[in-house]
């Protein structure tokens, strides 16, 4: 088991340039601010930071396995119905650790894993017209239990499975993972008699992939949750640190507030060097958007902070984006996503010797090359004076990528209070779920559903 680093070598004035590099002096500067953010978000972790512990909640973890030994070899599909913080992480890992054609090719006894984070009816219809309800078992994740696109996908699959197996044998093909005592999906299950599982207390959506959202869809596709969770306990204890130059999560939130800040640079881009972590980006896209884009501070003043995600991969998008990164705006900063050891290692066959431009390659590795074409971009980055830092991953391994969840978490719990605005609520989302709330008639709603009505533009111009 290795240990995720943080490189921030190319963040640095000595080596981008003082314009657009942080100096030594201005990251020492931020360094006592930082132990003090660490220090208020760690008093909160018993109270209503509970998320911060889940990689130690051991009796959680054993149920989560023991369900999904008892489905083993049950079920053709697992199926998640959840959205935001009740799917991402799950798409991520899942990405991470399986194979990239988990759902297609030979898994053994293990499930395909779908997660059907959308409403969109051509996605919903298209998966009842290619898989049979009765071959899967359909998770439905919501923190909330009443989120609109949850409800509705829950609705249509419960349907399905009751026309196919009847009232009492469709149970057995729903579990729900929800709030312990609030919302409509607790009530439903008391009346179903539907396996559940629960959020807890203190543990935002975003924040929530080590507790049963993510962990019961992941034990159920085969992913080595214990690895994962492993993983977060140890960088839990370096999160903890006190000493700044020693924890990741407070350098990488005092990079990200001094590069917004100090150097103007609103968009933060991730580039995944690796196929494998190329969703960990949107991930972290919704932790970072969602928790640090506030208009109002803490004392309940406008604002209107936070920075942009933007989610990019290696090297795919060195043919498409890397244009606009080295050239365009000075207003971007880069996290690179880098994988020391790759599991394979694929040698490229020697072939036409006459041929310059291609018998180079011969007898190389395809490792080597995706390594170049990582540091060459980095090093086109440099020359062009746009800052980056880089995980560099020992391997894609369970372990590792509970490193790199802890450590973001309480890095964007850290940013929280740089920003100085409350990185755990997310009004703006809820402002969208009561719109849709008001606009399908829900009773309560009436009043909004007015407003939105009266406001709505009185002439529609289209060409
Ligand atoms: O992070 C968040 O709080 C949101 O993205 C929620 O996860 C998302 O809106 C879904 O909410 P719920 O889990 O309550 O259905």
């Amino acid at each position: 088991m290795g240990q995720l680093t943080l490189d921030y070598t190319h963040a640095l004035s000595d080596v981008v340039g003082p314009t657009h590099g942080i100096a030594p002096a201005e990251l020492d500067a931020l360094a006592s601010a930082s132990r003090a953010a660490l220090r208020a978000v760690q008093a909160r972790r018993t109270k209503d930071l509970r998320w911060l512990d889940l990689p130690f909640q051991a009796e959680v973890h054993e149920k989560v396995l023991d369900y999904a030994a008892r489905m083993a070899g049950r079920f053709q599909n697992v199926v998640v119905c959840g959205i935001g913080g009740s799917a991402l992480g799950t798409i991520a890992v899942q990405q991470a650790l399986n194979s990239p054609y988990h759902n297609l090719g030979a898994r053994g006894p293990l499930p395909r894993l779908f997660v059907l984070d959308n409403i969109d009816p051509d996605l919903i219809g298209e998966f009842l017209r290619q898989f049979e309800p009765s071959e899967c078992l359909f998770n439905v994740i919501s923190k909330s239990g009443t989120t609109a696109e949850t409800t509705s996908q829950f609705l249509i699959f419960r349907d399905a499975l009751i026309e196919r197996l009847g009232r009492e044998a469709h149970v057995e093909h729903l579990c729900v993972t929800t709030d312990e005592s609030k919302g409509v999906m607790r009530e439903i299950v008391k009346r179903e008699g539907y396996e559940s599982f629960v959020v807890p207390e203190g543990v935002g959506g975003r924040y929530s992939v080590l507790s049963p959202v993510g962990l019961v869809p992941l034990a159920l596709a085969g992913i080595d949750i214990k690895g994962v969770l492993k993983g977060a306990a140890d960088m839990d204890e370096i999160c903890r640190g006190d000493d700044f130059y020693a924890n990741p999560a407070q350098v990488y939130a005092a990079l990200q507030f001094l590069m917004q800040t100090k150097k103007s640079k609103p968009m933060s881009v991730t580039f995944s060097y690796s196929q494998r972590l190329a969703l960990l980006a949107d991930w972290y896209a919704q932790l970072l958007a969602e928790s640090i884009g506030k208009r109002k501070s803490r004392q309940g003043r406008d604002v209107f902070v936070g920075p942009t995600p933007v989610r990019a991969l290696g090297v795919t998008d060195q043919h498409s984006q890397m244009q606009l990164y080295t050239e365009g705006p000075f207003d971007k900063w880069f996290t690179l996503l880098s994988v020391a050891r790759s599991d394979y290692s694929i040698t490229l066959p020697a072939a036409y010797p006459e041929l310059e431009a291609i018998s180079y390659l011969g007898g190389r590795t395809l490792n080597e090359l995706f390594a170049a074409e990582r540091d060459g971009a980095r090093v086109a980055l440099t020359a062009a004076q746009r800052p980056s830092v880089t995980f560099e991953f020992p391997k894609v391994d369970p372990h590792a990528i509970g490193q790199y969840i802890q450590c973001l978490e309480v890095a964007v719990a850290c940013m929280g209070e740089h920003y100085d605005i409350d990185a755990f609520d997310q009004p703006g989302v809820e402002a969208g779920k009561v719109a849709a709330y008001a606009l399908m008639g829900r009773a309560g709603f009436e009043q909004r559903r007015a407003e939105i009505e009266s406001s709505s533009p009185k002439t529609r111009r289209t060409v």
